[in-house]
């Protein structure tokens, strides 16, 4: 289990098989980034590199930037274009490429500010530069500071689809600074809650408690980032490179909501947006399938609308192109559906018993 100790900043421990690293959540955290490192992580290098995108550079690289120059290091910033476009094979080479021409070497180590999208895109740079760097990461997004920044999964789309080149590269330390979330636009605030609102489903009945406060939840985001990472550390701890079936539990949810970002074409709801429909006919088919209870069930729904998450689908996407968009998905190995399945709030297991036809009742169920 990963060792959690609550505070200002809290801290969240990973051990894992070769590598150990605390996740620090708390307030004013990235002014200090250098001494984070030097108290956290064994980095001794005396040159950085900063990746941001074009939308977070300019709110907050000149404070980690400052920071590292304080202590010594001389940091080379590197901003890519905010969007997913950006998680691309060009754009690594530009990062790395750029990082070579100012000078860095196998020595350096790399800091990952921003949203999912830099932390995948500059993760991987770290993961293949010189064989290998370290890296730091600094999440500004709900989605990366619960979810992305921790467990180590880096990488790329291509034109063939999301994510297919990567490579595991743990960090040797995670920076989530809730303050940086202040700016975040509440689209995108309220898209982290679908990983929130699943990582509670999966494993922490309690923590919809929490979720249920949505008028004072800013003022309690330390705690929320906190259980949520002690979350995700622990099913990563218990299933670092997705071979034993557990960490499979983190895609509840994903295998309807994939699909229906697909059948949007990308661009037409944000990836949160399209979880929580997945969330939605995941959970009713929990009910009917398992022994999740209607009460149950309902709470996790309302707690989707709390935050302004979808939970009917408009017309104009249809049955087919989502189950076609579904049979492309890696999860269906081999024909065979393993669906993710609650059997109560807090526990889940993965099914072999659901159809295709009980898939498609479930797709037709949220218009
Ligand atoms: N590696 C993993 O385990 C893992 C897990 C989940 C998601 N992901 C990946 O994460 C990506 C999505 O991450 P995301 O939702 O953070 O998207 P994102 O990185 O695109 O950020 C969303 C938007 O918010 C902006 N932004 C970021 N921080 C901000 C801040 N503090 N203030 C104002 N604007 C800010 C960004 O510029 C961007 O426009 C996807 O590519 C997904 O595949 C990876
Ligand atoms: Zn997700």
């Amino acid at each position: 289990m990963p060792i959690v100790a609550e505070g200002n900043p809290s801290t969240v421990s990973l051990s894992l098989k070769n590598d150990r690293y605390t996740v620090l959540i708390g307030t004013d955290l990235i002014g200090s980034t250098a001494d984070l490192v030097q108290l956290h992580t064994g980095i001794r290098s005396k040159t950085a590199a900063v990746v941001t995108d074009s939308n977070v550079g300019p709110l907050y690289a000149e404070k980690v930037m400052s920071s590292l120059r304080a202590a010594g290091i001389t940091p080379h910033l590197i901003e890519v274009p905010a969007g997913e476009a950006s998680k691309s094979v060009e754009c690594v080479t530009d990062v790395s490429r750029k990082m070579l021409q100012a000078g860095l070497d196998r020595k350096s180590f790399l800091v990952a500010l921003g949203g999912g999208v830099v932390g995948d895109l500059a993760g991987f740079a770290a993961a293949i530069f010189q064989r290998g760097i370290p890296c730091v990461q600094i999440p500004t997004t709900i989605v990366s500071q619960v979810d992305s920044s921790v467990g180590g999964k880096t990488g790329v789309n291509t034109p063939e689809g999301k994510n297919l080149l990567g490579a595991f590269h743990q960090p040797q330390l995670v920076l989530a600074d809730v303050d940086t979330l202040s700016s975040l636009p509440d689209r995108e605030f309220n898209e982290g809650f679908a990983e929130i609102i699943k990582h509670a489903a999966i494993r922490d009945e309690d923590l919809l408690d929490l979720v249920e406060k949505k008028d004072t939840i800013r003022e309690h985001l330390v705690e929320l980032v906190t259980r949520n990472v002690a979350i995700k550390a622990a099913v990563v701890e218990e299933d670092e490179r997705e071979t034993t079936g557990t960490r499979a539990l983190l895609n509840f949810g994903h295998t309807i909501g994939h699909g229906i970002e697909a059948a949007g074409g990308y661009g037409r709801f944000l990836h949160g947006e399209a979880i929580s429909l997945g969330l939605v006919a995941a959970t009713r088919l929990s009910v009917g399938m398992s022994d999740l209870s209607e009460d149950e069930g309902k709470r996790i729904i309302s707690c989707l609308e709390l935050y302004d998450l979808p939970t009917k689908l408009e017309a104009d996407v249809s049955n087919e192109d989502i189950l076609s968009a579904m049979q492309r998905d890696k999860k269906f190995e081999s024909g065979q559906i393993r669906f993710v399945l609650l059997d109560r709030t807090g526990n889940a297991f993965v099914s072999s018993d659901v159809t295709k036809q009980n898939l498609e009742e479930a797709i037709t169920l949220l218009r």
